[in-house]
């Protein structure tokens, strides 16, 4: 048993859909969310800047007595899960793997698309750890930069004409291609669940890595015993690095519910 916090961090409120699958999973424990709402996006940014602001969300996340870290961003789980896991003696998920695995499972035809931010698709993580357990299955990737944006400024709905034609000259290679499962490799991304469904079509499965990656992280609390007290109610404390009060609107669309627990502004760059 261990009661202490679990840290989640994402460059801004994608991280959210991460946060919303690990409260319905684990009622019971607490969780300490940074997002670094004052820099998003990171995903345009060079590795070593993602590097240095990744190593500064942990740092804050870090003047917590955590358990456990999540990185709930595709772009630093990409790019800085070595470095961050190296240097911290708590455990670090992020959602490469458990979404790179669920692909693998969820394909027929071993067709897989990969979208995600230009960080992410120029790693190559998914393709490597894809090929690692099944190098029959070819990878089709590519980067969806405006997606991000779009998701910030709320405009994901069905019929939204301009995000609409967004997805669809971003997708229309995977659909022509054939691709039969689509991982979405931004957290962001599910807010735009509706519109790659209706464009992709039903026989398409859509991996959320932010959903994936709660799945393993309740399993490899629960492996190693690790989960608060039986009866306790966990509480959720929101930090960001720009104004808690536009976070605090845009967030209940990621967790679908208003925002109710506290939320405090954080300056990332003392740390
Ligand atoms: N949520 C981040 C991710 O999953 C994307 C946003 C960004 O570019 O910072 O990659």
């Amino acid at each position: 048993m261990d009661n202490r916090p679990i840290g989640v961090f994402d460059s801004g409120l994608g991280g959210l859909t991460a946060v919303r699958e690990l409260q319905r999973l684990l009622p019971g424990e607490d969780i300490i969310y940074f997002g670094d709402t004052g820099r998003v996006p990171y995903g345009g940014r060079s590795k070593d800047t993602i590097i240095r602001y990744a190593r500064q969300d942990v740092a804050f996340l870090r003047t917590f007595d955590l358990k456990a870290i999540v990185i709930a961003c595709g772009t630093v789980s990409t790019t800085a899960l070595d470095v961050l896991t190296a240097e911290n003696d708590i455990p670090v998920w992020g959602v490469v793997e458990p979404a790179a695995r669920a692909a693998a499972q969820a394909t027929r035809n071993g067709k897989v698309g990969l979208i995600g931010t230009q960080a992410t698709i120029r790693s190559g993580a998914y393709e490597r750890r894809i090929a690692q357990g099944a190098p029959q299955i070819r990878v089709m990737a590519a980067a969806c930069p405006l997606f991000v944006p779009l998701v910030e400024n709320g405009r994901f709905r069905r019929g939204d004409i301009v995000a609409e034609t967004v997805v669809g000259e971003y997708l229309e290679p995977f659909r022509t291609a054939g691709v039969d499962t689509l991982v979405l490799g931004c957290t962001h991304y599910p807010l735009l669940t509706e519109i790659i469904g209706d464009y992709m079509g039903p026989e398409v499965t859509l991996i959320d890595v932010g959903r994936t990656c709660a799945d393993a992280v309740a399993r490899h609390l629960t492996d190693m015993d690790a989960l608060s007290g039986p009866g306790r109610t966990g509480e959720s404390r929101y930090y960001v690095s720009d104004s808690a009060e536009d976070f605090s609107r845009l967030a209940s669309v990621f967790l679908r519910r208003d925002v109710e627990e506290s939320v405090t502004q954080v300056d990332i760059w003392k740390y």
